[in-house]
């Protein structure tokens, strides 16, 4: 194989990192090397157990998003897990469940003329305190099809040169709800706001828990850089957002009704499928409220 043919890319990669501490209350098994785990031996219909909970945070630190299987939960037992992390996020533009603002409703079928997350980005990044993870579970899926797509962005900050970061270090990003936001959700009968939210974030932010630096733009909602020229931003933005899409760093999630994906929108970007169409798909969203990206 020519040179031209080999990608410059698998002596970057860094493999996710592990405490190395063994799981005794719940089973962990990777997925790929930089993202994912996919968690057996966890009832979500049940209350958890404290030292359950404490592996699944320790595993969601360890590879960005989890996943379970055949967790066939009500709207208040997917509330109750989400609020096990932190107080739970009110989407600015997204329908809800009638009574549960903070149960958004991700449906797409033959009538839809979009579908939630169909670009990559993360979760409502555009808010000045954006969501900490996102909790998703599916109650009807397509027969095949409508997979999402999780990528690492410590991964993708990880196989930066060394020149870039240095350039990177500092520097910040505006992130804009607007273009998204308005009239996305006409089909499902939600009336628009007057403004949707809008926030500058940095562009390489540190993770709280694990201490790991992550990209934090998005082609989603970042619209530029910060104090250099709009042609350097739109370049170097380009050159992020083709980076951040290599699927070195990526794990694809086979749905099945009753999945559930637990991803941490601080390190994590998701690009949902749709590739389904007539058929539907539909389940819940329950999002967790985060900080101030520093
Ligand atoms: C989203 O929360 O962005 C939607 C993800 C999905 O539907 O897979």
């Amino acid at each position: 194989m020519g040179n031209h043919l080999r990608g410059n890319n698998g002596p970057r990669l860094r493999q996710a990192r592990e405490s190395g501490a063994p799981y005794v209350h719940i089973a962990v098994e990777r997925l790929t090397p930089a993202i994912g785990a996919e968690i057996t031996g966890v009832d979500l219909r049940a209350a958890l157990d404290p030292p359950v909970v404490d592996e699944l945070r320790r595993a969601l630190a360890e590879y960005s998003v989890i996943f379970l299987r055949d967790q066939d939960i009500t709207p208040q037992q997917h509330l109750a897990f989400g609020r096990l992390w932190g107080a739970l996020h009110v989407h600015p533009a997204a329908p809800h469940v009638p009574g549960l603002p903070e149960l958004m409703v991700i449906r797409a079928d033959q009538d839809s003329p979009r579908a939630n997350g169909e670009g990559w980005h993360s979760d409502v990044s555009c808010d000045p305190q954006p969501p900490m993870g996102s909790i998703l579970h599916l109650t009807q899926c397509p027969p095949n099809g409508g997979d999402t797509l999780f990528a690492s962005m410590v991964a993708a900050y990880d196989a930066l040169s060394e020149r870039l970061k240095t350039y990177l270090d500092g520097m910040r990003a505006v992130h804009d709800g607007e273009h998204v936001y308005r009239g996305m959700y006409a089909n499902m009968g939600v009336a628009d706001k007057p403004a949707y939210p809008r926030a500058e974030h940095p562009v390489v932010r540190t993770h709280p828990v694990t201490g790991r630096k992550a990209l934090y733009v998005n082609r989603g909602f970042t619209t530029h850089l910060l104090d250099v020229p709009r042609d350097e931003s739109a370049g170097l933005l380009a050159y992020l957002f083709e980076h951040m899409e290599n699927p070195l760093w990526q794990v694809r999630f086979r749905w099945r009704t009753h999945s559930i994906a637990f991803w941490d929108n601080r390190c994590v970007q998701h690009c949902a499928m749709w590739d389904y169409w007539p058929q539907t798909r539909m389940g819940h969203r329950v999002t967790i409220r985060g900080d101030i990206p520093v």
